[in-house]
């Protein structure tokens, strides 16, 4: 899932809050309440962005990195919101007055690509001395990578962390009248704010939160640590969201969480995962509706239901499994055993025909045997996923898992996982090719990247389709026959 959340030029800008002639008031002090506090810190950071590009004749440009899964994706939209309202232009290129990385910790590979991303800006940045770099995302909330950023990269601007995204502004301001990096990270937060502007990378389709953090620590995983207790948004909140983005073009909207069949239980009043559905189907002008990701500890037979007699809700859902053996399921904390599972898979299936599976494995967790390892080819082949995410297990200091004795042997670890990608892509090239010859809805997204006669969009089941077209057809949902499977997508004709 490290793919796919590229942060590009032609977003669709969406300022959250109408009115915001609440940052103005006669003291000429920063408002304490949100969000106006961040309105008057975006107005001063245009002010400076404005005066800048005066003397250096030009706009000043921005550009954000974004590493990670989808929650960072959205984030990272938020973020280019921010710039946008204090007068950056977005640019892809790193070679930009100021550059963000929003990063992810979720493997050490994650981890690494951004050091060495920033000893190359380090160079650019000695020729441009008034350039800011910035750090955020996942890897923030991890002390030790702090210490190292503030021994070993000082050229570094501004430091922040996941808990307080919507601070960019006042901490851009800050760093612009300090001469030190700027370090503010949360250990863990209760505040939502809301009505910030955001900038969506395609104006049809968005991911929108629904909650925020885990507690569920399985014991392989970082993201708890990192991203905080479990909070769930206000149903009326996102609601809202979501009406404002239909009324702005939006048709498919993916409500994101780490763990969304859990959503609201926190709530004062309580609702089900379920019934935010429901309401959510009710929106006009919404015509596809995604979630991710769901765990299958809390997957109800109420959602089962749901997405059974739905004509939004897409045929996909994202399950991951993680290991195929009980016993690892359990080292792993994960609260489901094999059997329930596969009962689990099998309800889905009769409760919702035709529904896409996708899912996450971890290979080479500490003590996986190959008995154990067999248990997760087993799974594989009785589910046969349309598509599944393969992950060699990666030790994340502080995890109760880094801890665990007999860590398998790298040379083991890969051998297993390039037996089970081997398995998975051979299913998933014959499940993927089931509708071939039949005619389905695709939503086109964008000209295709090798071909510029083609434009690629996706079916209800997330399956990749390419078919001969031009711009005027991005953001619309048409009928295409799929006259070719290759394998993990499909060449189509428009009918
Ligand atoms: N909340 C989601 C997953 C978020 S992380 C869920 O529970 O499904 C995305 C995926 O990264 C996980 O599903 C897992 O397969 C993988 N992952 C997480 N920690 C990992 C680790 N330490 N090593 C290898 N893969 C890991
Ligand atoms: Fe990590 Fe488990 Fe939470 Fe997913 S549910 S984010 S794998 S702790
Ligand atoms: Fe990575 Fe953070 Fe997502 S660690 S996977 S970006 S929640």
């Amino acid at each position: 899932m490290d793919s796919n959340n590229r942060n590009d030029s032609g977003h669709t800008y969406d300022s959250g809050q109408r009115d915001h002639s609440g940052y103005r008031n006669d003291t000429g002090q920063p408002p304490q309440s949100e969000p106006q506090r961040q309105y008057y810190y975006m107005a001063r950071l245009r002010a400076y962005v404005e005066e800048k590009g005066r003397e250096l004749g030009r706009p000043l440009t921005a550009s954000i990195q974004t590493f990670g899964c989808q929650m960072n994706a959205r984030d990272s939209e938020k973020l280019a919101g921010i710039l946008r309202e204090a007068g950056y232009e977005q640019i892809d290129s790193e070679e930009a007055d100021f550059v963000l990385y929003n990063t992810c910790t979720v493997r050490e590979n994650a981890n690494q690509k951004v050091y060495g991303r920033l000893g190359t800006l380090n160079h650019w940045k000695k020729d441009h001395p008034h350039m800011m770099i910035a750090l955020c995302g996942c890897m923030m909330q991890e002390p030790e990578v702090v210490e190292k950023i503030r021994k070993s990269y000082r050229f570094v601007d501004i430091l922040f962390g996941t808990h307080n995204i919507f601070k960019l502004a006042e901490l851009m301001v800050s760093r612009i009248e300090a001469e030190d990096m700027i370090v503010d990270i949360w250990k863990d937060t209760d505040l939502v704010v809301e009505d910030l502007p955001n900038r969506r990378k395609y104006p049809f389709k968005s991911g929108i939160n629904i909650m925020f953090g885990c507690n569920n620590f399985c014991s392989y995983c970082i993201v708890p640590y990192v991203r905080g207790r479990e909070r769930s948004r206000e149903p009326g909140d996102i609601l809202n969201e979501i009406k404002r983005m239909a009324a702005d073009g939006v048709t498919e909207v993916m409500l994101l969480g780490q763990n969304v069949n859990s959503y609201g239980k926190t709530l004062d009043t309580p609702m089900t995962f379920a019934a935010l559905l429901r309401e959510i189907e009710k929106i006009e002008g919404l015509k596809r509706i995604r979630f991710m990701t769901s765990h299958p500890k809390d997957l109800s037979d109420e959602l089962i239901e749901v997405m059974g007699s739905s004509d939004k809700i897409c045929k996909h859902l994202h399950l991951p499994l993680q290991s195929g053996s009980t016993r690892v399921l359990k080292e792993m904390n994960r609260r489901y055993t094999k059997e329930q599972y596969l009962d689990l898979v099998e309800r889905i299936r009769a409760g919702v025909p035709d529904i896409s599976l996708t899912t996450d494995i971890i290979v080479g967790f500490p003590g996986e045997t190959e008995e154990d390892f067999l248990e997760t080819m087993d799974v594989v082949r009785k589910v046969r996923y349309d598509s599944a995410f393969t992950f060699l297990y990666s030790k994340r200091t502080g995890t109760p898992a880094a801890a665990m004795p007999e860590q398998v042997p790298e040379q083991v670890a890969k051998e297993r996982f390039d037996r089970l990608l081997k398995e998975v892509q051979e299913i998933s090239r014959e499940v993927t090719a089931r509708h071939q010859g039949t005619v389905q809805k695709v939503l086109v997204e964008e000209i295709n990247h090798q071909d510029a006669s083609l434009v690629t969009g996706r079916l209800s089941h997330n399956t990749v389709v390419h078919l001969p077209g031009d711009s005027s057809m991005i953001g619309r949902i048409i009928e295409v026959k799929l006259t070719e499977c290759r394998g993990f997508y499909y060449l189509g004709e428009p009918v």
